[in-house]
């Protein structure tokens, strides 16, 4: 079955950034000139996606908003004959198309993917976290769904780590069936200690639509939270899953000092800013 749709959970507090987000999503921070969310968005349309399900809570309009027409702005932009930026801004409301659900309590990842078991129905799913922003020859998720087209199961993006950082991520162990490609035997949630390797799971999964099942069965786990990772794990019980260790470079921009990367990395490649940061960031003294 091909994969049509992708769920965008959104709902997080953003506390991480406060007070920059005490009023406006994590999610609507700027990179350079789009907002973050918008890099997963576009990255999941030239994976070919057709849908996209956002998951939002309290104080997340202005997601809603970026993503809808503006008719006010679109007049004034073409009286003011600002024939290019109209464009940019039409083409931002063209995506995809979206559809909202909201998560009502902050339960967890697993928790957001669950509530979205009506609009999925019984077919294989993407899932983007859009803290990782990733930037790559050939968009990350396009990557995994070749490997899902091999397959045919369930694909998350997986990246090696140093030790000193695998208590951050869900960490999996794997037998490599091909290069860059493992499959998963065994599956950890932010591992105090003992990780089962060096492979962390990265904010990209393709999911098939048992996790919902699986979900149902899984309990509170790291931070009283529905952790996906459980989740899987349980899957893997029943039915096999891969996966990709992506090629790209990955920014954490979930975290201030990878916000603050990925800001100046992407502004040293945008066309409009990239001569100017060069020569400031030449003639910083550090
Ligand atoms: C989530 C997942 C974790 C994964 C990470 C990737 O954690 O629970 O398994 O490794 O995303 O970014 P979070 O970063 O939301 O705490």
């Amino acid at each position: 079955m091909r994969i049509r749709k992708a769920v965008f959970p959104a709902a997080g507090f953003g506390t991480r950034f406060l007070p920059a987000t005490k009023a406006i999503p994590k999610e609507m921070l700027p990179l350079v000139d789009k907002p973050l969310i918008q890099y997963a968005v576009e990255e999941a349309k030239a994976s070919g996606l057709e849908e996209i399900i956002i998951v939002t809570g309290m104080g997340k309009t202005a997601i809603e908003d970026h993503f809808d027409t503006s008719f006010e702005l679109e007049i004034l932009l073409k009286e003011r004959k600002k024939g290019d930026i109209l464009k940019k801004i039409e083409e931002v409301s063209e995506l995809v198309h979206f559809a909202y659900t909201r998560q009502k309590k902050p339960l967890g990842l697993g928790h957001a993917i669950g509530i979205t078991r009506n609009l999925i129905n019984s077919e294989p799913f993407a899932v983007f976290l859009g803290d990782d922003i990733i930037d790559s020859r050939v968009p990350v998720m396009k990557q995994m769904i070749g490997v899902y087209n091999k397959y045919k199961a369930s694909v998350l993006a997986v990246q090696r780590v140093p030790r000193s950082q695998t208590h951050m991520y869900g960490m999996i162990s794997g037998k490599k069936v091909a290069p860059g490609v493992y499959r998963v035997t065994g599956l950890v949630e932010k591992p105090k200690s003992n990780p089962p390797s060096n492979l962390a799971i990265i904010g990209r999964y393709i999911l098939a639509p048992e996790i919902f099942q699986a979900l149902d069965a899984t309990r509170p786990g790291k931070g009283g939270e529905i952790q996906l990772t459980d989740a899987l794990q349980i899957l893997l019980k029943t039915r096999e899953i891969y996966a990709c260790e992506f090629e790209g470079e990955r920014y954490d921009a979930g975290d201030k000092v990878g916000f603050l990367k990925a800001n100046i990395a992407f502004a040293l490649k945008h066309a409009e800013t990239r001569v100017e940061i060069r020569k400031f960031l030449k003639g910083l003294k550090l």
